[in-house]
């Protein structure tokens, strides 16, 4: 009798702490299946990652269209409509040379010392007005209307200095 009144509080001890082992065990499940639902989900974790990308991307990146140049390359050879005159050798080549460069029309030649002399002896400011304002075959500014006074003056000096003849032209006035 005493044996059992003995041996009944450790029965009972070793029944409650089986019972608690076993509320452990099913806390530990639990809490897992519920940790498992409240973590991130595969697809979350995909967007994560494409967040981390986006911000890991350069501040600035190299322009590779080739648009862009040549928005940057028309918008300086804009010089005939504001910014700086074009040159005579520019004015030459954009337009006078079309008839210039070979003699058409009976144009004196480019570069042409004996061809240029007998227009060079009008004088410079007989020139610049005829190739402003035309002259027989010569049109008003080589055709394009779009070049300034100053342009096609400098179109002028440019082909008489090549012929040799810009002393002269000076000269002549
Ligand atoms: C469509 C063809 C043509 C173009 C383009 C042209 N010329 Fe001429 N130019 C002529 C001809 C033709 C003559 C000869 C005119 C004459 O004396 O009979 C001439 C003559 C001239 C003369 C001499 C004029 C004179 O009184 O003797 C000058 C200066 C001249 N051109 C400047 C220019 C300049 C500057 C340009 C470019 C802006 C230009 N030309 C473009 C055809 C052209």
């Amino acid at each position: 009798m005493s044996d059992e009144q003995n041996a009944s509080p450790a029965r009972n001890f070793s029944l409650l702490f089986g019972g608690l082992i076993l509320l452990a065990v099913i806390l530990l499940i639990l809490a897992n299946s519920v940790a498992s639902t409240v973590g991130p989900t595969e697809r979350e974790m995909k967007l994560k990652k494409a967040e981390v990308k986006v911000r890991l991307q350069p501040i600035g990146k190299v322009n590779t269209n080739p648009n862009a140049k040549v928005a940057v390359a028309s918008s300086s050879s804009k010089s005939k409509s504001g910014g700086a005159p074009e040159t005579g050798k520019q004015v030459y080549h954009a337009v006078c040379s079309t008839c210039h460069g070979s003699g058409m029309l009976g144009s004196p030649k480019f570069g042409s010392q004996t061809q240029w002399t007998p227009h060079a002896q009008k004088g410079l400011k007989t020139l610049f007005d005829h190739a402003i304002h035309g002259f027989k075959k010569m049109p008003a500014r080589g055709g394009s209307t779009t070049l300034s006074d100053k342009e096609v003056e400098n179109g002028v000096v440019y082909m008489l200095k090549q012929a040799k003849v810009y002393t002269l032209a000076k000269k002549s006035e």
